[in-house]
């Protein structure tokens, strides 16, 4: 296999990003108009993770006022448990920190149980509840990190 490469996407990686939404989320994903407002953002980076030449995992995160706000994390069902959302994760936090922020802030579903064990484990904590804050109904953690800054 060729070495994995993790770079920032831009507009030409929208199909790619749109079926990876499809596969990881569902009919939860993020429309394909908001992941191309994403990408035509400036106060947004979206890294992604390639493989033999295809997108497997991608990370957004939004840069505001010294604080950065992951959007979204997903990596291709095949790949999961390889340590690509972890990298991903990191990948974003170092970016977040170039740019200034001091703190990392997300949401995640209070059922997702996968994505609550990878935060935990790089450190964010639980701020509290937010009940129906997915329009699905769901109730999500409100979970903050504090980041140091790059050594
Ligand atoms: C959440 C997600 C991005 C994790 O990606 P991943 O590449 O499988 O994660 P990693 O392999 O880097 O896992 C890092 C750690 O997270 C935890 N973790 C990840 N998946 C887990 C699972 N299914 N169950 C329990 N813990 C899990 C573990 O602690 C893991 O470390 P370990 O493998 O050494 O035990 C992936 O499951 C995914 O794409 N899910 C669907 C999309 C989603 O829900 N995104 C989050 C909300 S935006």
């Amino acid at each position: 296999m060729d070495t994995p490469v993790l770079r920032y996407a831009d507009l030409r990686d929208l199909d790619a990003l749109e079926q990876l939404e499809t596969l990881c989320f569902q009919e939860h994903r993020y429309r394909p108009e908001f992941l191309d407002w994403i990408l035509r953002n400036p106060r947004t980076a979206t890294l992604v993770w390639i493989e033999e030449g295809a997108i497997i995992g991608s990370v957004m995160v939004l840069l505001e006022n010294g604080q950065s706000r992951i959007l979204s994390v997903a990596v291709h069902p095949a790949r999961r448990r390889g340590g690509i959302g972890r990298k991903l994760m990191e990948a974003a936090e170092r970016v977040a920190r170039e740019r200034g922020a001091t703190v990392a802030r997300l949401e995640v579903s209070t059922v997702n149980a996968a994505a609550i064990a990878l935060y935990r484990g790089l450190g964010y904590r639980t701020e509290g509840v937010l009940p129906g804050y997915y329009s699905w109904g769901e109730d999500a953690y409100s979970m903050q990190k504090k980041l140091e800054p790059n050594a």
